[in-house]
């Protein structure tokens, strides 16, 4: 039977400002491109099959770079697939908020929100060429809160140029006194491509990242945010539905330059390249996923939840215990404690999640 898809990503690629690390598929804000490149997703959007999806998210990019009236071209589009209990996210970067376009969220049924902050440091929001400030941060958080937009998420980033720990630890402790529900953390990563990369900044070493890691989990941990998955935590088990289907291994639409897609077994990807995005060539790449390729993609997410991964859903998914087919592996992860297990899942310990790379190359012997 055909499985339903339950999450739509759409991807808007505009930025007022490019960020010195950022990778993601993204280019500077053309109102050339902009007013056409919403037609062909809203277009796309109203063609979709699935009538009402369980997630959406709008990721960038910066999706909050449009303007009020294109911002509401998008969200009356994907009204129509939302339920009442859709998760509806937007990204935001507070530079870019007005008090308009929140109104306009309101009204299209957005009830989650993650602002990009990466650190409320005014020296390192300059060094990574970022444009807002902590007051704005602090601002808007109050204002989505007023509005009755009450999941929020911030992404921080740790291994920052001239980040100390002590600064982190600040980031930390002035995030956790505010009005959210969710934070994101991972280390600077430097790409080939970024203005960092060019500039030849180095991303920090493992002990020093691990010990960012460690400061990360116990002052998340100490102040009420539960780690659900390596790198994201919640207070009140507000976690991210989207995020989650990923990791599940879960199929979902993508929209939208450079955005990746899962359906029916197959992964493709969007094209990169606007002008061919707005002749109407979206899909560029399509495979089909070998069950090799399958198991490894459940095993490498499944692993980084705190939940771990279902023995039994791993059974129906694959037909074959999972014992089975780690059979050298297994016991030797979970004899040196990287891995444990209970009746129903197998997880990652605190310190397999720290040692994934080696414990999934390993594991990855023995398919
Ligand atoms: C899709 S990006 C968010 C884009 C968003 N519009 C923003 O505010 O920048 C999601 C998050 O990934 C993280 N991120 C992006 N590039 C990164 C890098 N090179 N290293 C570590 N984290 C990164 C940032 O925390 C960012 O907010």
């Amino acid at each position: 039977m055909k499985k339903k898809i339950t999450s739509l990503y759409i991807h808007i690629p505009f930025c007022r400002h490019l960020c010195d690390y950022c990778d993601f598929t993204k280019m500077f804000y053309l109102p050339l491109y902009v007013k056409d490149y919403i037609k062909h997703l809203v277009k796309q959007i109203y063609n979709l099959k699935e009538r009402k999806y369980k997630t959406i998210y709008i990721g960038g990019g910066t999706p909050t770079s449009l303007s009020p009236s294109l911002l509401e071209e998008l969200l009356k589009a994907l009204y129509i697939h939302k339920g009442k209990n859709t998760e509806f996210t937007i990204e935001v970067n507070p530079e870019t908020m007005t008090k308009k376009k929140l109104l306009i969220m309101k009204k299209y049924g957005v009830n989650r929100v993650s602002l990009g902050v990466q650190t409320f440091d005014a020296d390192l929001l300059k060094i990574i060429n970022r444009f807002h400030s902590k007051r704005q941060v602090v601002y808007w958080i109050n204002q989505f809160n007023k509005e009755g937009i009450k999941n929020i998420n911030i992404d921080l980033i740790y291994g920052l140029p001239t980040q100390t720990l002590e600064k982190f630890k600040k980031d930390l402790l002035l995030a956790t006194k505010l009005n959210i529900t969710h934070i994101s953390s991972y280390s600077l990563t430097v790409s080939k491509g970024t203005r960092f990369y060019n500039m030849k900044v180095k991303e920090v070493a493992d002990d020093i990242s691990r010990e960012y890691y460690d400061l990360l989990y116990k002052v998340l941990k100490s102040n009420g945010f539960k780690r659900y998955e390596i790198s994201n935590f919640a207070k009140n088990k507000n976690w991210s539905r989207h995020n989650l289907n990923y990791w599940n291994g879960g199929e979902y639409t993508g929209l939208g330059l450079g955005s990746h897609g899962y359906e029916e077994g197959v992964r493709y990807q969007n094209s990169t390249n606007i002008q061919e995005y707005l002749k109407g060539h979206y899909i560029v790449k399509q495979e089909k996923l070998t069950k090799k390729e399958k198991i490894e993609e459940y095993i490498m997410l499944g692993l980084r939840k705190e939940n771990g991964l279902n023995k039994e859903s791993f059974k129906r998914e694959f037909r074959e215990e999972i014992h089975c087919i780690f059979k050298n592996s297994l016991p030797d992860c979970i004899q040196n404690n990287l891995l444990c297990e209970t009746k129903y899942s197998l997880k990652a310990t605190y310190e397999g999640k720290m040692l994934l790379d080696q414990i999934l190359i390993k594991m990855f012997l023995d398919l």
